[in-house]
């Protein structure tokens, strides 16, 4: 059996995180550049991070992770990029409102925005309607990449957050 040399492994190593980056951008793209989309860059959410910035991360951690673990990455990806499609700022959602229950109700509003403007199958669905578990106890995500990304979204929500703090003392990016 022919041994691979380390740089022809570091080479390997790239090239599948070349085609990785571009599957994952083929994947998401259409609803990346969808207008209904785009509005979320309007609303701040964690830190110094947009709505839009945030559904991109975890759409991507969705999308590694899953591909790793040889799950349904696309779906993965296209559910992260919606799973915060509520189109307000949250922020100020209470005081317009009178709605104290933001963290509870925007996974159905996001899910009833979201099936308005794309077709989604079941996984997408239930990353969406059930990303904030275990905040929403009784709705247990039914898919593991429903499950996934009730982590992913909390690991970058923590991030952002934390960059912002960062930012403020002079020490962040
Ligand atoms: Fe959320
Ligand atoms: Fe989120």
């Amino acid at each position: 059996m022919e041994m691979l040399n380390t740089t022809e492994i570091a080479r390997e190593i790239c090239r599948l995180r070349d085609e990785w980056k571009l599957d994952f951008w083929e994947s998401i793209k259409d609803i990346a550049k969808h207008p209904v989309v785009l509005r979320m860059k309007l609303y701040p959410h964690h830190g110094n991070s947009s709505c839009y910035d945030h559904c991109i991360h975890v759409a991507y951690y969705n999308y590694q992770l899953c591909r790793f673990l040889g799950l349904d990455a696309r779906s993965a990806a296209r559910g992260g990029m919606l799973h915060d499609l509520f189109l307000y700022d949250w922020h100020t959602h209470t005081k317009r409102t009178g709605d104290h229950f933001h963290g509870l109700t925007h996974p159905r509003t996001a899910l009833k925005n979201a099936r308005k403007f794309f077709d989604l199958n079941h996984i997408e669905e239930d990353i969406i309607y059930r990303h904030m578990w275990p905040v929403t106890p009784f709705r247990i995500p039914h898919t593991m990449e429903g499950f996934i990304t009730t982590c992913t979204d909390k690991y970058c929500g923590a991030c952002e957050t934390s960059r912002r703090k960062g930012r403020k003392k002079g020490r962040g990016i």
